[in-house]
């Protein structure tokens, strides 16, 4: 009994010195193939959030093992009785989402003001500098309080087996637990992330070239639900021009949009991820975006691609298309496959011909496997899981919606009170309101918006009538809170 503690014990320990001697596990696939992060850097471990703040953002190559809990919470101050406003989207009080009022924004426009206290360590993000690994040990590696901001030019970062959590969840725009804004080579690889104020995801405006996604759990479930529910809104959002994404065996459950809203002139080829639960919309694909979707499963995905106004080009692969992919790929997509959601058809083949280089080591399982294989995978604690079992999804039906799910109203599929722009859209504070409109774009909003659209979905400038130029809308003298 004893001996064999004994053993476990030193097994386990083995494990977690052999991934600390290496950091990183496995390496860089899709876009992000190549991307090394801190390299061969000896793995060291911060001491405190002092010194992971500063070994996160210097000038040398490192592989930062997260091997514990770092608490931001608390260490830039409260602030209390501060400017919030209440959107039209939180109707159900304390269990909605009330919304920080940022500098220079003026999103709330003639929302109600209410005062409201939140942390102000998670309004920011912690910056990243180029040549970094920054790994979780075992289950460990948990950042609370605050998120990564990955800007300016930084290349070769990886982000693996942490859990980011607790930014002001209660308040949008309280936080956003990963943001890229011009960068290159990014592999973020299973990460977990949950109870965010903002976006769990975000990317934009500047180029994010040759970023992976991979293994990844994006848990909406929050007590203080945009979208009164009890799930998240905020989820993935691609903003940025020319970004080339691969989006792959990502486990998103419990949302309630953007998982995930794609705009301006990005590539994303999303396959073998698992949504589950999402009351709302998954892929929004706007202007000049393209998207190929395949070997995916959604499970209860109230609308699996949302009809964008200004869509861009998306190709989601079913069973009648697998073959079409042989001829510009030189292989046959895989279909995704739909339960208890509605329907994701759209084969715009300009996805393939136009489909960008340098996305290697890819993969596509049969969506059989996916379901199974991404709980067992995704997220944090779980690198040694392998690729997962082989074990089927039960009566996994062909392709195609099987009885949309009805909404906590009734019958009618639930839809948000704001469709895409962000929460309240059904009762917008009039135009002429919204001072952004002048600062931050540079020409009309386009027509035809989805009814109930009229205003910026991230409280920056609105949709960018040709997807061209650079809006960095309110930034305000922070200039950083642009979603
Ligand atoms: C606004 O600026 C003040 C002063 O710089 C800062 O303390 C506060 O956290 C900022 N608030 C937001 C929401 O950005
Ligand atoms: C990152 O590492 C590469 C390869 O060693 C080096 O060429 C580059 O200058 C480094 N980047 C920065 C910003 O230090
Ligand atoms: C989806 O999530 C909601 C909220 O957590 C829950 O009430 C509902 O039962 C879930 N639906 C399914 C099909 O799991
Ligand atoms: C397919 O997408 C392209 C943009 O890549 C667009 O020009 C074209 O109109 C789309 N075709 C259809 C049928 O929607
Ligand atoms: C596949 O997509 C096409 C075009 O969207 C649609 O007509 C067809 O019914 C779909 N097939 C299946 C099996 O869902
Ligand atoms: C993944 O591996 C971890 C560590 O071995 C284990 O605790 C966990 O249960 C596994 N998860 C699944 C879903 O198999």
């Amino acid at each position: 009994m004893t001996l064999l503690r004994h053993l476990l014990t030193a097994t386990a320990l083995l494990g977690a010195s052999a991934q600390a001697a290496t950091g990183v596990t496995g390496s860089a696939f899709g876009f992000a193939t190549g991307t090394t992060g801190g390299g061969s850097a000896k793995a060291a471990a911060p001491s405190d959030i002092t010194e992971l703040t500063t070994w996160l953002s210097d000038s040398t190559p490192r592989v930062i093992l997260i091997d514990k809990e770092f608490n931001f919470i608390g260490s830039e101050g409260t602030c209390s009785d501060c400017e919030c406003c209440k959107p039209s989207s939180n109707t159900c009080g304390s269990s909605g989402q009330n919304a920080v009022k940022q500098n220079g924004s003026d999103w709330c426009g003639s929302y109600p003001s209410l005062t409201c206290t939140y942390d102000n360590a998670a309004i920011e993000g912690l910056e990243v500098a180029s040549n970094k690994s920054i790994v979780g040990v075992g289950s460990s590696g948990v950042i609370r309080g605050k998120g990564l901001r990955l800007v300016n030019g930084v290349s070769n970062i990886i982000i693996q087996n942490i859990h980011i959590t607790q930014l002001n969840p209660e308040f949008i725009w309280g936080g956003d637990a990963i943001t890229l804004d011009g960068t290159n080579n990014v592999w973020i690889d299973h990460v977990k992330i949950n109870l965010i104020g903002r976006q769990m995801f975000v990317a934009g405006y500047e180029p994010s070239h040759h970023v992976t996604i991979s293994n990844s759990e994006f848990d909406g479930q929050t007590s203080w639900s945009a979208t009164c529910n009890g799930h998240h809104y905020w989820t993935v959002l691609g903003y940025g021009h020319n970004d080339q994404v691969t989006f792959a065996n990502n486990y998103l459950h419990h949302t309630s949009g953007r998982s995930p809203k794609l705009e301006f002139n990005s590539f994303w080829h999303a396959y073998n991820n698992y949504w589950y639960n999402n009351s709302g919309h998954a892929f929004d694909v706007g202007e000049n975006t393209r998207a190929l979707i395949e070997g995916n499963v959604m499970v209860d995905v109230n609308i699996p691609l949302l009809a964008d106004s200004n869509p861009g080009a998306v190709f989601a692969v079913n069973s009648s298309d697998v073959a079409t992919c042989t001829k510009a790929l030189g292989r046959a997509c895989v279909a995704n496959t739909l339960i208890s959601s509605g329907s994701l058809a759209s084969t715009n083949s300009s996805v393939l011909s136009s489909y960008p280089s340098g996305e290697s080591g890819v993969t596509v399982k049969s969506a059989s496997q996916v379901a199974s294989s991404v709980r067992a995978n995704a997220g944090i604690g779980k690198l040694g899981n392998g690729s997962g079992s082989s074990s089927t999804v039960a009566a996994v039906a062909a392709t195609s919606a099987v009885a949309k799910r009805a909404g906590p109203d009734g019958d009618a599929p639930f839809v948000p009170a704001f469709s895409e722009a962000g929460p309240g859209a059904s009762a917008v504070p009039s135009q002429a309101s919204w001072s952004w409109r002048q600062v931050g774009t540079n020409g009309p909003v386009p027509s035809g918006t989805p009814s109930g659209a009229p205003f910026a979905p991230f409280g920056g400038p609105g949709p960018q009538p040709s997807g061209h130029g650079k809006h960095h809308g309110h930034h305000g003298h922070h200039g950083h809170q642009g979603f």
